[in-house]
């Protein structure tokens, strides 16, 4: 039966790292995955991670499975991260989280519980979005309606647009949203027009899915974590991926989480218990690894510390790469005034390129970046940013 299955094409951003790897150019430069990296182009383990982990090594008994729901200690620990302790949703018990792998995992449990149990169909999904989102969703099979989100010649968001089209949504449907530094264009909502969208949740019976995979990166945990604290306030009902794998540097352990905040108390136990109804088929239980490292930090006042210097510093090294960037495409032969870049937010910039230009990029001069211009800034270096504008200035 083999013989007649067709090949899979590359993934779009995971097949683009295969893609580098295979090439053998020296100057070559990888801006295609969202993974940080520092200035000699490492993604390193953070030092608290390897604090906690010594820790860990010491105190560790057992490998024996966690149950469905993952490290309880830890997804207690991760609710109060996201919604502040005294979250009004805690004190009244009305918010759930189970340990999830990583962000696509939190998806993919959330998408199968909304389709398979509560039998929500359609999803409203930015365009443009992070790919694996199309997929996922797909895959369930849900009804994918993709609402504008940006406007490519002035380099921002289109709220009007967005929400006109929102208008259009009817009760039971999912809206999918980025917390913040939206994957792939760096453009965020203002915290009047989240409220605006509350109340356009609230107004059409739709229930948001919040992907929460780069809190912290545009101005710290705490105020990035906001956007959840208020909609979480004032919407009867909301779910909420979140992912570890950046802001901890904890990649391959396929750390986060999934809640759900139902509308009263009454109804969460059964909510959970369907979410791990979903879990134990796709993946039985989640691993240890990260949910034991991530308690310990948080659970420790001066590793937390630690941890919040560690994320400043990688998102201010991002920030600092985006200015050279900019002052180094400053007299482009094209005239184009790249200054956007500096304010999109997060580790992605939407570079406005063409997929002519950036496949150029990558033929001659061995530039990666996704079809969509999406870069990851954080793989832009002191030592490749010159490159990396000579490139985009001949390719313009
Ligand atoms: C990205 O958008 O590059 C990251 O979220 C990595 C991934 O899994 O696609």
């Amino acid at each position: 039966m083999f013989e007649k299955t067709p090949l899979a094409p590359l993934d779009p951003i995971l097949g683009l790292s295969t893609s580098y790897q295979q090439d053998t150019r020296s100057d070559k430069v990888n801006l295609g995955v969202g993974v940080y990296k520092n200035e000699q182009g490492i993604t390193p383990v953070l030092d608290v991670v390897k604090k906690a982990e010594s820790i860990l090594l010491k105190e560790e008994v057992s490998k024996s499975y966690l149950p469905i729901a993952g490290l309880s200690r830890y997804t207690d620990l991760v609710t109060n991260l996201l919604l502040g302790q005294d979250h009004a949703v805690i004190k009244a018990q009305r918010v759930g989280t189970i340990q999830v792998p990583g962000g696509t995992g939190g998806l993919r449990v959330a998408a199968d519980f909304l389709f398979h149990v509560l039998g929500a169909k359609r999803i409203w999904i930015s365009r443009p979005t992070w790919a694996n989102h199309l997929a996922i969703f797909k895959t369930v099979g849900f009804d994918i309606v993709e609402y504008d989100y940006y406007d490519k010649a002035s380099h921002q968001l289109d709220f009007a647009k967005m929400k006109s089209q929102l208008q259009q949504a009817q009760s039971g449907d999912i809206l999918l949203l980025h917390t913040c530094c939206h994957n792939p264009t760096g453009a965020d909502l203002s915290l009047e027009q989240w409220s605006e969208l509350v109340d356009l949740c609230r107004a059409q019976q739709v229930t948001p899915l919040f992907d929460t995979a780069y809190l912290g990166f545009h101005q710290g945990i705490e105020q990035d974590a906001q956007v959840l604290r208020m909609c979480a306030e004032k919407l009867p009902e909301m779910l909420i991926v979140n992912s570890f794998s950046k802001n901890f540097s904890l990649y391959n352990e396929r750390i986060g989480t999934l809640s759900v905040i139902t509308e009263s108390a009454d109804h969460l136990e059964a909510a959970l218990s369907q979410m791990k109804r979903m879990a134990r088929v796709l993946y039985s239980n989640p691993p240890a690894h990260g949910a034991l490292i991530v308690a310990q930090i948080l659970s420790d006042s001066a590793l937390c510390d630690m941890w919040h210097a560690e994320l400043k510093m990688m998102r201010e090294r991002i920030a600092s790469m985006r200015h050279l960037l900019v002052q180094a495409l400053a007299n482009n032969k094209a005239g184009i005034d790249f200054s956007f870049i500096e304010h999109q937010r997060g580790m992605f910039s939407f570079s406005g390129l063409s997929v002519e230009q950036v496949t150029r990029l990558r033929d001659e001069f061995g530039i990666y970046m996704t079809d969509s211009g999406r870069m990851s800034v954080a793989g832009i270096s002191q030592s490749n940013v010159k490159y990396l504008a000579d490139a985009i200035n001949q390719v313009l």
